[in-house]
């Protein structure tokens, strides 16, 4: 907990810093500068580090990247992470590409939830926006998890102005026959990704648009810490969210606790690298000290990342000054 009272069940660890698509929001064409492998958390140390957060009450887990889904051990850490009790969700964020290929292996090993990226529903728009190609390859993902029964399948959509925002409502019809989430995200300023006020689509803009199509839509319950609103059209299989990074933060709530690939703690999305945890294992930390630096980082967590008064976007001057980057998610 930390001096806010807000309680982090809620783990994200990074895999790897590499990735097989470049969205032109998150990396260059030449990636990004890689840190040496021995630097990076190997399998053992990252099951040592999530059964510590485990015993400390994290319940969560979500394996992020880069693409988690192109590290050689994500089956096998998905199975030690299953033996983990208390662990009661292991999910993964990813862009769908290897994912028809290891869905039934990562389903038997325990993972039980999944959020797939997918900017847009048009195949040569995919291929802008990733610079690569695999359009269908994701597609079949997003049937697979369906059918595996991964319900609902998270389909994260970063909106851009003159690139998806025309897309919104044919996302919408998305949701209609599949058991799917699909969230549409405030576009947010990263490293290089030249980010500016005008592509950014609101959600409010892009409720009214909806709203319009479906007068009906119908507003859902959510969890405190969700980063999603949720909505649905009321004879539709799946839901619609909106994740508001830029126009409404979430941090009042935030459970989220991140170790990056090269096993840095962060308490925050925004913001550096409190304490390297991979550092204090190899030197031969106890459980108990390791507990203890962990707690330490998190009572210093700030209340929030920026102060909204100031802003007519909340979060555009820290995001501005700090912002992540893939190798941080
Ligand atoms: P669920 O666990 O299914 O709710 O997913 P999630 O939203 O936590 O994770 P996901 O990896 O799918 O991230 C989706 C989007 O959430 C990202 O594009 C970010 O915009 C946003 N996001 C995730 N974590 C944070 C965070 O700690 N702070 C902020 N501001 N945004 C975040
Ligand atoms: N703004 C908003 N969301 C982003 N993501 C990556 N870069 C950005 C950005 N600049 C999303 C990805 C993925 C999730 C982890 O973050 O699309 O779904
Ligand atoms: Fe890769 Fe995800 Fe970044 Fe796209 S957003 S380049 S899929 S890490």
């Amino acid at each position: 907990m930390d001096s806010f009272g807000r309680q982090h069940n809620y783990l994200r660890i990074s895999l790897t810093e590499k990735c097989n698509l470049r969205c032109q929001y998150c990396m260059p064409e030449e990636g990004v500068q890689l840190t040496p492998k021995s630097e990076l958390l190997t399998t053992q140390e990252i099951i040592t580090l999530a059964r510590l957060f485990v015993k400390e009450g994290v319940d969560k887990i979500r394996l992020t990247g880069g693409e988690p889904l192109i590290r050689p051990d994500v089956v096998d850490i998905v199975g030690e992470l299953y033996k983990l009790e208390g662990l009661k969700t292991i999910a993964v964020t990813t862009n769908g590409i290897n994912l028809t290929r290891l869905l039934p292996r990562l389903k038997e090993a325990g993972l039980n939830a999944i959020n797939i990226s997918l900017d847009t529903l048009v195949p040569a728009k995919f291929e802008f926006i990733v610079r690569r190609k695999g359009f269908h390859k994701v597609m079949e993902g997003i049937h697979k998890a369906t059918e595996l029964g991964y319900h609902p399948v998270k389909v994260n959509c970063v909106v851009m102005r003159g690139f998806n925002e025309d897309e919104v409502l044919d996302f919408v019809d998305f949701t209609k026959d599949l058991p799917l989430d699909v969230r549409f995200i405030e576009y947010m300023p990263f490293d290089g990704n030249k980010w500016n006020f005008k592509k950014m689509v609101s959600y409010k803009e892009m409720l009214d648009t909806i709203k319009q199509r479906w007068p009906e839509l119908e507003k859902l319950p959510c969890e405190t810490s969700s980063t999603a609103k949720s909505y649905k059209v009321p004879h539709f299989q799946g839901q619609i969210s909106f994740i508001t990074s830029m126009s409404e933060h979430f941090c009042g709530s935030c459970n989220r606790l991140r170790i990056t690939a090269d096993g840095n703690l962060k308490v925050c999305l925004f913001g550096n690298s409190e304490v390297s945890l991979r550092d204090h294992l190899r030197s031969g930390a106890s459980e108990e000290e390791l507990i203890q630096i962990i707690g330490a980082a998190v009572g210093r967590k700030k209340k929030q990342h920026a102060e909204p008064a100031l802003m007519s976007f909340p979060l555009c001057q820290d995001a501005l000054q700090n912002s992540p980057n893939s190798k941080r998610w």
